[in-house]
């Protein structure tokens, strides 16, 4: 049976592709979920893929991913940086958690350069655009293996 993997996507995610393409490159979100699935398939992953601009809707998926998933990917975009709340809702996951950014945080301003989430995270992806995503989903297959 498939191995449920989240992957989530926190705010202005939605308008990848559109914005700061210099940065976030010209792909769109649906072109990454595209890939996301087209790359699970042969992996033996079944991909649940959202995003929100909410806080409290990226903590509600996590506690549903902490019941439903193998697995969880997630790009908790500006909530990186701010949200102890989404590191708690991580903390109560037993799953492997992939933190992606497509940009390199660390590169950028000062203030991008703290992750909350990277106190759980099992691993950690940054500057390599939305191949990131795939990367994750590589490493994804070992952690479920292994664990
Ligand atoms: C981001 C990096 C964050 O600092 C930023 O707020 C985002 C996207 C990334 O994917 O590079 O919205 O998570």
């Amino acid at each position: 049976m498939a191995k449920i993997i989240y992957v989530l996507n926190g705010p202005n995610l939605n308008l990848l592709g559109k914005r700061q393409p210099e940065i976030y490159g010209a792909q769109t979100l649906d072109d990454v979920q595209a890939m996301c699935e087209a790359a699970a398939k042969p992996a033996g992953l079944r991909i649940v893929f959202r995003q929100s601009n909410a806080e409290h809707e990226l903590i509600d998926w996590i506690h549903e991913a902490r019941e439903a998933a193998a697995g969880i990917v997630i790009n908790p975009a500006a909530y990186t940086h701010t949200s102890i709340a989404i590191l708690d809702a991580l903390n109560a996951c037993s799953c492997p958690v992939i933190e992606v950014h497509i940009s390199n945080i660390h590169k950028r301003e000062s203030f991008r350069h703290h992750s909350y989430v990277s106190a759980r995270a099992d691993a950690v992806i940054a500057g390599c655009g939305v191949e990131g995503y795939l990367l994750a989903l590589q490493r994804m297959v070992t952690l479920c293996a292994n664990g």
